[in-house]
């Protein structure tokens, strides 16, 4: 990888990276069609990273369609993938990680052990083997983002972090890799989760600026639906992720909720614009 990426740097092209854990959908595309917008060449990657996941059964059960995944590359004119083996990232001997700060404890952090400590040491390994310029990443995981621009902030990694809107089912669902998992009826009734944004969104706008106040009206929507289990809801400063009693200057609102055995992510940001959150 290094080597190509190398090659193309010589021959003067800027190089847009695009990490994935495979399971490719349309959030993933509109990454890879934003990147070509910020390289010359594309590259993806895709590694199902086990250090980032604190449960066996969700890392084993995590999807792995490759040749799927290969041929809608191929489709979307990426230049390169990288497909590295779980050997070839983490080798016998293996001991070196990146610890990030406090960014990574509130919200998933405080749910799922180690979970960014193994986000932000494989985006590492992936920046360096890589070395793009550019490296694009989703709103849909919103303190995932702000862990990694830390990250290369606070590392001096010299490469520029792009977000990328949430992209939607019709009905208003953030695209997943886990979406696939859930049952017909727990699908359906999965559409509470950005049913419950929303309705924060317009407490917000109506002027309900307390902080725990718009979690309630979250906790409130996803109560009403009896599939939904709330795992957390969390108003929170838009850059230091610390919960917010008012909300006063940009702030997001993040939550986690459970269909059966399948967890779903989501949040908005809340600011002065009154159209669907998004940066
Ligand atoms: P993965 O879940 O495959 O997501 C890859 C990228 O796609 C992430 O930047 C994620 O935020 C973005 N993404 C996922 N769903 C999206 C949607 N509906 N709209 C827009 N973007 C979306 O996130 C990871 O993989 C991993 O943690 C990774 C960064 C690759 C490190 O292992």
């Amino acid at each position: 990888m290094q080597a190509w990426s190398d090659e193309q740097r010589h021959a003067g092209r800027r190089l847009a990276l695009v990490p994935t854990m495979g399971a490719l959908h349309d959030g993933h595309l509109r990454l890879l069609e934003v990147a070509r917008g910020h390289g010359d060449v594309v590259v993806a990657s895709i590694f199902v990273n086990p250090l980032q996941f604190d449960q066996r059964h969700d890392f084993e059960s995590y999807p792995r369609p490759v040749d799927d995944d290969l041929g809608r590359c191929r489709a979307a004119n990426v230049d390169a993938a990288y497909v590295p083996t779980a050997a070839a990232m983490y080798p016998v001997g293996f001991e070196t990680h990146v610890e990030p700060g406090s960014l990574a404890e509130p919200m998933e952090g405080a749910m799922r052990a180690g979970h960014f400590r193994g986000v932000a040491t494989v985006v590492a390994k992936l920046l360096n083997a890589v070395r793009p310029h550019a490296a694009l990443f989703g709103q849909k995981d919103y303190q995932q983002l702000a862990v990694i621009r830390r990250m290369v902030r606070d590392l001096d990694m010299g490469v520029e972090i792009i977000s990328v809107a949430t992209v939607r089912e019709p009905d208003g669902l953030a695209l997943s890799s886990r979406n696939r998992r859930l049952s017909t009826e727990d699908r359906a009734a999965a559409i509470a989760v950005p049913r419950a944004l929303e309705a924060v969104r317009r407490a917000y706008h109506h002027g309900e600026h307390d902080g725990q106040r718009l979690a309630a009206v979250a906790e409130a929507a996803i109560a009403a639906e009896p599939r939904a289990r709330l795992e957390y809801v969390q108003v929170a400063d838009a850059d230091t992720l610390a919960p917010i009693p008012v909300v006063l200057g940009p702030a997001v609102v993040a939550l986690a909720v459970w269909f059966g055995d399948v967890r779903l992510i989501d949040n908005m940001l809340l600011r002065n614009d009154p159209k669907w959150s998004d940066v």
